[in-house]
């Protein structure tokens, strides 16, 4: 039940050649509020490694650091996270309580916005990564309607404030009867919003973490085909997300996900020259 991914970064990549075009894998530009530690983010190639359960996911780390200290690489980071088991598909929780993971791509979007083009990228896509404290005592001592308008979604069952459904579209143009907006202006739906980007969308698939009071919170991983969409939804959320009260980003890094490899085949097989 182990899955893993590699991607490399931005400067293995150019120093590979690999096929990447290279606007499609630069390190991300700082954000306003960022607290980054660069000893926890970066690096050259990235394993992301997920099982059901723990003991799988030691052995194969203790072994792929092995073989990468063996080639000559040292390990910079790693990090655990953790998601709740939910039954039948359902959309899990992260640590302020909310259902994350609700508005994910479908199949043809996926194929428009996070996987590559036909050719050498088609299963290939970039994944950026953030390591985002996340103050959920603060968070938890608002009364639930205001962590509602926080997030622009129901903590119970997690639609939009404008629907009755998880999975209704959020609607960012309706309005109250006084003409304000459903969906407040600092809402991190809102802003998060793909009408907001061309319908751009990015495949979520976040983790939490637990490293002990005061240092826990999301793992956001999202994978897209060009990483500039990441910027400038963190930087529409930067400026106004009423969420920036109580996260902070702690770490980051942005890689390359090579193609899965074809039977007898070699990861990145088709990107080389
Ligand atoms: C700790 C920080 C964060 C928390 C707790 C959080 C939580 C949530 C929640 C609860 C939702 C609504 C349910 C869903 O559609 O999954 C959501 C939606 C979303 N978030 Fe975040 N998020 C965080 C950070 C970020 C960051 C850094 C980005 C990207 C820069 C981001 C991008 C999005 C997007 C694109 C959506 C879907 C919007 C839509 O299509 O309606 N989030 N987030």
């Amino acid at each position: 039940g182990l899955s893993s991914l590699v991607g490399v970064g931005p400067g293995l990549a150019a120093r590979l050649g690999l096929n990447v075009p290279p606007a499609l894998l630069t390190e991300l530009p700082e954000f306003p509020g960022d607290r980054l530690d660069p000893a926890r983010g970066g690096g050259d190639l990235v394993i992301q490694l997920c099982a059901a359960d723990r003991w799988p996911l030691s052995v194969v780390a203790e072994q792929a650091g092995a073989a990468a200290r063996a080639a000559g690489a040292t390990v910079r980071w790693t990090q655990s996270g953790f998601l709740a088991r939910t039954a039948g598909g359902a959309t899990p929780r992260n640590l302020f309580g909310f259902k994350d993971g609700t508005a994910n791509p479908n199949g043809p979007e996926g194929g428009q916005w996070v996987w590559g083009p036909p050719g050498p990228h088609e299963h290939g896509t970039v994944l950026v990564y953030r390591r985002i404290r996340m103050d959920t005592a603060a968070f938890a001592a608002l009364p639930m309607d205001r962590q509602e308008q926080v997030m622009g979604r129901r903590a119970g069952d997690g639609a939009p404030l404008t629907g009755t459904a998880e999975h209704d579209e959020p609607d960012i143009y309706a309005k109250n009867p006084d003409g304000s907006y459903v969906l407040p202006a600092t809402a991190h739906v809102r802003l998060s919003s793909p009408r907001l980007d061309g319908g751009a969308r990015m495949l979520r698939r976040g983790y939490s973490y637990d490293d002990g009071p005061g240092d826990r919170g999301l793992l956001f991983c999202a994978f897209m085909r060009d990483p500039a969409q990441f910027t400038r939804v963190q930087n529409r959320l930067a400026a106004r997300d009423a969420l920036n009260a109580f996260v902070e980003h702690t770490a980051s890094a942005v890689a390359y996900v090579l193609p899965g490899a074809p039977a007898g085949g070699t990861l990145g097989e088709g990107l080389f020259g």
